[in-house]
């Protein structure tokens, strides 16, 4: 599939597969263990049909709405994903330029390979910071106010990792960051025994790369190499991926509500809490003053067996009786799916994959057609459905399996 010949998001996966190295497709592609979840948050919207309304007068169709104060042109923005430089020399700074072309906000991931400085200096946009929590409180309160003074609109705190998922493709991987690239939002940050292992294997990386050349010092620089590999896995005492060992040895597992007052205490931003997925969770994030819910699986990354978010959703959004919004991200892939997480209660809708694999393929332009293929075809969906505003998309647009036959 040629790039040009693109109609519609899913197929710049295969072109992504195409151009990127095994390892990286595959980190970005797969979900945890048996993968369950990865299928059904696709297959559950493929279980969602719609009630159409006719004869409406959809000559003029609105597509804009207003995230956290904040008017953007419509309910699609951007999840944070981790290292996009891997997938594109620009990373995330094509991507931030890519959402603030379509209107539209960008998370920025803590794990990106771009600074919150870095994003912030390529433009005007509305952008959201996205945030794991470290072991180390002063590194975490350095980043938070870091990305507050770059003009982050909000914090995206990350609930459902204290401890990364298991996903079987990065350990056969051995999956790690290209020595090239490094996490920049704790650049300089004093990182402690992870920074300088990571160091250490760049290093070694570089001189392999050069040593390698040489017929003569070909044996003995693999040799070397193997050894510090071997070195770097005693050190983690794990055979895991990067991913896993760096998050095993720097994210705080003891993480837990008391800690959102604690965050509130170091930024004036609203906080969504990210991963959210019962109405028990829902009730006590609000009074632990949540200011958004985001029903998320990390893209069926962390705990498999869990339901599709578009199940889960509307169940959250009950319990939130309207008093704070409820966003959903997790295998959208067609305008249809915005469509569906609206009518069953979403305020808007964030995508992760189609952004790294259309970065891959094709840069910037490439995460600026997903989002107008997206915008398209969501526009279609509303005006064959009689809607004319976001305001206008309701429950009765849709039938779920769990509705009684009408
Ligand atoms: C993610 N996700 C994620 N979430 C987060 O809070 N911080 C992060 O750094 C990352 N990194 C990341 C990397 C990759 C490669 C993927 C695929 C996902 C989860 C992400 O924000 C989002 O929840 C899902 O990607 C949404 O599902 P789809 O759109 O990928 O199906």
């Amino acid at each position: 599939m040629k790039k040009d010949m693109i109609t519609n998001v899913t197929e710049y996966e295969a072109i992504a597969k195409e151009k990127l190295p095994k390892m990286v497709y595959d980190f970005y592609a797969s979900g945890a263990e048996d993968q369950w979840t990865l299928k059904e948050n696709r297959n559950a919207f493929s279980r969602i049909l719609f009630q159409p309304r006719i004869l409406i007068d959809v000559s003029k169709i609105d597509l804009t709405t207003t995230v956290m104060g904040f008017k953007i042109s419509m309910p699609i923005m951007i999840a944070p994903t981790a290292m996009q430089k891997m997938a594109h020399p620009e990373g995330e700074l094509a991507t931030a330029r890519a959402a603030s072309a379509a209107g539209t906000i960008m998370t920025l991931s803590s794990t990106a390979t771009s600074s919150v400085e870095e994003v912030a200096s390529t433009g005007p946009g509305i952008r959201f910071f996205q945030l794991y929590v470290l072991k180390d409180r002063n590194v975490v309160a350095q980043v938070v106010r870091r990305a507050e003074k770059a003009g982050f609109k909000a914090i995206t705190l990350t609930v459902d990792s204290p401890i990364l998922g298991r996903r079987e493709a990065d350990i056969k991987n051995r999956f790690t960051l290209p020595p090239n690239l490094v996490l920049k939002n704790f650049e300089g940050l004093d990182l402690g025994k992870l920074n300088k292992v990571c160091d250490y294997i760049a290093t070694f990386h570089y001189w392999y790369e050069i040593l390698k050349s040489d017929e003569f010092f070909h044996y003995w620089s693999s040799y070397c190499y193997n050894c510090c590999y071997f070195l770097f896995e005693i050190t983690f005492q794990t055979s895991d991926s990067f991913a896993a060992s760096y998050a095993a040895e720097l994210y705080d597992r003891s993480l837990n509500w008391k800690d959102i007052k604690w965050i509130q205490t170091i930024t004036s931003l609203p906080i969504l809490l990210k991963g959210v997925l019962t109405p028990e969770d829902t009730m006590i994030a609000i009074q632990a003053g949540a200011a958004g819910i985001i029903v998320s699986n990390h893209g069926a990354r962390q705990l498999d067996y869990v339901p599709a978010t578009i199940m889960a959703l509307e169940e959250v959004v009950k319990a939130t009786q309207g008093r704070i919004p409820v966003f959903l991200d997790g295998g959208i892939r067609r305008g249809t799916d915005v469509f569906k997480a609206l009518a069953l209660g979403a305020a808007g809708v964030f995508i992760g994959r189609p952004v790294v694999f259309s970065l891959a393929a094709d840069g910037e332009a490439g995460v600026r057609k997903v989002l107008q293929m997206l915008r398209d075809e969501f526009e279609l969906t509303m005006a064959l459905s009689g809607c004319r505003s976001l305001k206008e998309i309701t429950r009765d647009h849709v039938l779920t399996e769990w509705d009684r036959p009408r």
